[in-house]
């Protein structure tokens, strides 16, 4: 058994596509948080938004997260608003290694520009400010994880190239 590699980061940032590539050369499961959440609730991320709110969404996350920090061997791809409960990030060390996935604000928006799905950037038509606002109210939460990966000038296989090499360099098998 080994530890879980958790990938968080803002939107944008590539954690779900560098964190399948991770999974398959490791030969473990990839786990989606957004997308468990809405096989189990058949809603889409931003249905449980416009339907629930927020808040509810937050608990759902809040639940899954002590939920696969009770497993091992998995490499998770977490919601860019996992950071916004410090306790998420307290669980999933507990049980895992977690790396911190950066970009700047105008690569995140040529990486979500065509995105219909990522609520707390639709219907804004100043995208970019949109992003650097909320990047900018939760950067120290980002820049607290001591694991980071700068992804501007990264292709997902070269961001899990690095995602490897920090999880190796943390990890004695
Ligand atoms: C969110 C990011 C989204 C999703 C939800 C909220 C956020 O995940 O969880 O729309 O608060 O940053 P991605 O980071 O995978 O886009």
């Amino acid at each position: 058994m080994a530890k879980n590699i958790i990938l968080v980061g803002f939107m944008g940032t590539g954690k779900s596509a560098a964190g399948r590539i991770v999974a398959t050369r490791l030969k473990r499961d990839f786990v989606d948080m957004d997308a468990i959440i809405e096989d189990r609730t058949g809603k889409k991320i931003s249905e449980i938004f416009a339907d629930e709110g927020e808040a509810h969404f937050r608990g759902l996350e809040r639940e899954l997260t002590k939920e696969l920090s009770a497993r091992e061997d998995l490499v998770i791809a977490t919601g860019g608003g996992i950071v916004l409960n410090p306790d998420n990030i307290e669980d999933f060390s507990k049980t895992g290694v977690v790396i911190c996935l950066h970009a700047d604000p105008d690569v995140i928006l040529q990486r979500v520009a065509k995105d219909t799905h990522r609520p707390l950037l639709e219907g804004d038509d100043d995208k970019i400010k949109a992003i650097r606002d909320l990047l900018a109210k939760r950067q120290k939460l980002y820049d607290a994880i001591p694991l980071k990966i700068d992804t501007n000038n990264h292709t997902a296989r070269d961001t899990a190239e690095e995602v490897l090499a920090l999880y190796l360099g943390q990890t004695t098998f």
